[in-house]
């Protein structure tokens, strides 16, 4: 009997493992209602069906060439979940990326997501770090892809003479961003110093130049 009852909760345990239940959305849609307030476990509540309209579905955010005036020589304008609501629940997200000669969209990762960097205009060096810390890089002229693996640190670098713009796809509705630089050097509170100049193995003048550099 005991053996049985043992049986029966292993069928039960492998059938509720293969038969996970409904891993992809339930509805066509679900356009997020008001992503910047309503924030449940897993994205967003949806917007009522009924009062759904076909601008949910559009976002006009990336038509504008980003303001490239700053110490990175660079713009990402962000077309995720909580600048276009109709994303949520679809597991998508484009950015624009705009780069002056010279500049660089500086090291980060996105933690929920790989990237595809499609290049529109300009030559842009885009590379990663991979966890073997090998790089891998290419020069990107119009009309070309790269693909950043989930995770890994990346940037896009403009080796040519006229501002670049790439449009960037994302496998998340919200990718995340981790930056290096203001990661590191501009944390609130601090990482504590010991920890920076061990790390790096420089003194702590270094560090404090970086840290000034990126806000602490
Ligand atoms: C580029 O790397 C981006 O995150 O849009
Ligand atoms: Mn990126």
């Amino acid at each position: 009997m005991e053996q049985k009852f043992t049986s029966f909760l292993l069928l039960c345990l492998i059938t509720i493992s293969i038969c996970h239940a409904d891993p992809e959305q339930l509805q066509d849609f679900c356009v997020a209602n008001n992503p910047s307030t309503d924030t449940i476990i897993n994205g967003f509540l949806c917007k009522t069906a009924s009062s759904v309209v076909s601008d949910d579905f559009f976002f006009a955010g990336l038509s504008q060439e980003g303001n490239t005036n700053n110490r990175f020589g660079s713009s990402i304008t962000p077309g995720n979940v909580l600048s276009f609501p109709g994303l949520n629940t679809l597991g998508l997200a484009i950015n624009r990326v705009d780069v002056a000669p010279g500049g660089v969209n500086p090291l980060h990762s996105h933690p929920r997501s790989s990237e595809l960097v499609f290049v529109m205009k300009g030559n842009l060096l885009v590379g990663f770090i991979s966890t073997a810390n090998k790089f891998y890089s290419k020069v990107l002229g119009p009309g070309e892809t790269f693909v950043i693996p989930k995770g890994l640190f990346h940037f896009q670098f403009n080796v040519g003479n006229s501002t670049a713009t790439a449009i960037t796809l994302f496998n998340s509705q919200l990718p995340g961003v981790v930056s290096a630089p203001l990661g590191l050097f501009g944390a609130k509170p601090a990482i504590p110093m010991d920890v920076l100049t061990k790390t790096f193995q420089v003194n702590s003048s270094i560090i404090s130049v970086l840290e000034s550099n990126f806000g602490n």
